[in-house]
């Protein structure tokens, strides 16, 4: 194939086509597809491009233009979510196919579509102004739906490498193409997998039943344990270090054209339940989570089976919010369960990793420190202009409930804040089957971008 930045449907198109999947190893023909898909279109940039080894999958680091010009990283990654359950996607997940304004595909939104829209953007703008004053950094990492475990010790080895002015990414999300928003903040996660032993192998409940603790049944106790009933997270010490929203982030929320209710109808569930003093598009946000994410042991199949089982596990993620640390939080959880754990029965908490919270007052915002680099002054009002000349409004400022982990790694490594325009939204279905990139958010963006990489030039010469 032979897509170019000249159209981006098809340049999406032959992204989407390579099956990236991070997480399963018989996917590596499609994670170095993709990974060689983005070099070419680097090097069709004129960015020259290193491949850098790394225990799982690579990453690559572009650059271009004097480094004495304002320095911009700009951030993606290239690997997507496992296409599970394929039965329920409509077309194949990695045969693109446009529908009623959409490209459907895995990793469509999350994240292909997204730098399809920087590179043809900035090829659009370098087309008008090949000399344009910025040196870009170009970081593209292929671990970031694994948690990115290989990234913090590239960066610790790199950081020189990446020393710049500011960080652009856009891999965070905004309510549709008649509202975007500034994504001011992530959340942090915490990963916990939790193992629950009792009997050497697994029993004849009948011949047993009674003399011993089910595996299975310490795992409910447990569970149940770490919240109360206003859905409030009880384990010691969660919300110790939490800080409320500002005023201001409260404002912002208040502009979000959507209401509640049709949120509830959207998730398709009969009442929503934030934690007390939240609503619940306050809680996505504002609030620090802990979920079940998998609960297993025993019999899953057709029918009954008498049996008690040897194991049982949980596999349990916490979302962060400022100024948690995914490191106590650890800790915390681990003590909780196993506080409560009866003590025939054998627990052991894995933390499985994780990162902090990230945040970020723009420019100008109360509480913002007036010491941001000049890029970073100049970039949030030009970007807040494109997007309002494009998209007919002006965005608005929010933190996501999602997580990345290493832009919290990249602000503390290398000193970079992050400007995140988040182009996709609830309808793409991220993760899910039948993921899809709205194809007016891709034009629009494009275009806006094009005027931002020009403009951001443009203000460096005068
Ligand atoms: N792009 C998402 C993060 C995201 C989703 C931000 C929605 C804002 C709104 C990213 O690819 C992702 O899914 N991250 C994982 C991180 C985890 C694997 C460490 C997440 O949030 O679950
Ligand atoms: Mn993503």
């Amino acid at each position: 194939m032979t897509a170019t930045l000249d159209n981006p449907i098809q340049a999406l198109s032959e992204y989407v086509s390579y099956p990236s999947v991070s997480a399963d190893s018989s996917f590596s023909d499609g994670i170095s597809g993709a990974r060689e898909f983005a070099t070419q279109r680097l090097q069709d940039l004129g960015f020259s491009v290193e491949t850098i080894e790394t225990p799982i999958h690579p990453v690559l680091l572009g650059k271009r233009g004097d480094p004495s010009w304002p320095r911009l990283v700009i951030y993606g990654h290239y690997d997507v979510q496992p296409p599970d359950p394929l039965d329920l996607w409509s077309s194949e997940p990695f045969v693109a196919i446009e529908r009623e304004g959409r490209l459907y595909g895995r990793g469509a939104a999350d994240n292909k579509g997204p730098q399809i829209v920087h590179m043809c953007a900035l090829h659009r703008a370098l087309k008008k102004n090949p000399n344009l004053p910025l040196h870009i950094i170009y970081l593209i990492e292929g671990e970031e739906e694994i948690g990115s475990p290989s990234f913090r010790p590239f960066l610790e080895a790199r950081k020189e490498q990446l020393a710049g002015d500011m960080l652009l990414v856009s891999d965070t999300g905004s309510p549709g193409p008649d509202q975007l928003v500034v994504t001011t903040g992530l959340r942090g996660l915490t990963a916990m997998e939790v193992k629950f032993k009792g009997p050497r192998q697994d029993l004849h409940s009948g011949v047993h039943g009674g003399a011993l603790r089910n595996p299975l049944q310490a795992l409910a106790q447990v569970c149940a344990s770490l919240h109360d009933s206003s859905g409030k997270v009880a384990v010691d010490g969660f919300y110790d270090d939490v800080i409320e929203p500002q005023d201001w982030e409260r404002e912002e929320l208040s502009k979000l054209p959507i209401k509640e209710e049709d949120y509830q109808e959207f998730l398709g569930v009969k009442t929503l339940s934030p934690p007390p003093g939240y609503n619940a598009l306050e809680a996505i946000r504002f609030c620090p989570t802990l979920e079940f994410n998998g609960l297993g042991g025993g019999y899953q199949g057709e029918g009954s089976k008498t049996v008690i089982p040897s194991q049982a596990f949980a596999k349990i993620t916490c979302r962060l919010v400022p100024n948690q640390r995914s490191a106590d939080i650890a800790r915390k959880v681990k003590r909780s369960i196993e506080a409560v754990c009866p003590e025939s029965i054998q627990v052991e908490v894995e933390v499985k990793g994780g990162g902090d919270p990230y945040v970020i007052i723009p420019p100008g915002k109360p509480g913002s420190t007036g010491h941001e680099t000049k890029l970073m002054q100049r970039a949030f009002p030009i970007l807040e202009e494109c997007v309002k000349n494009q998209f007919g409004t002006k965005p608005i400022y929010l933190r996501e409930g999602g997580s990345i982990p290493i832009i919290r790694d990249l602000q503390e490594v290398a000193g970079l804040e992050a400007l995140m325009l988040g182009l996709f939204t609830n309808e793409d279905n991220l993760h899910a089957p039948d993921e899809s990139f709205n194809l007016k958010i891709m034009n629009q963006a494009i275009d806006s971008f094009e005027t931002f990489f020009l403009n951001l030039g443009k203000s460096y010469r005068q």
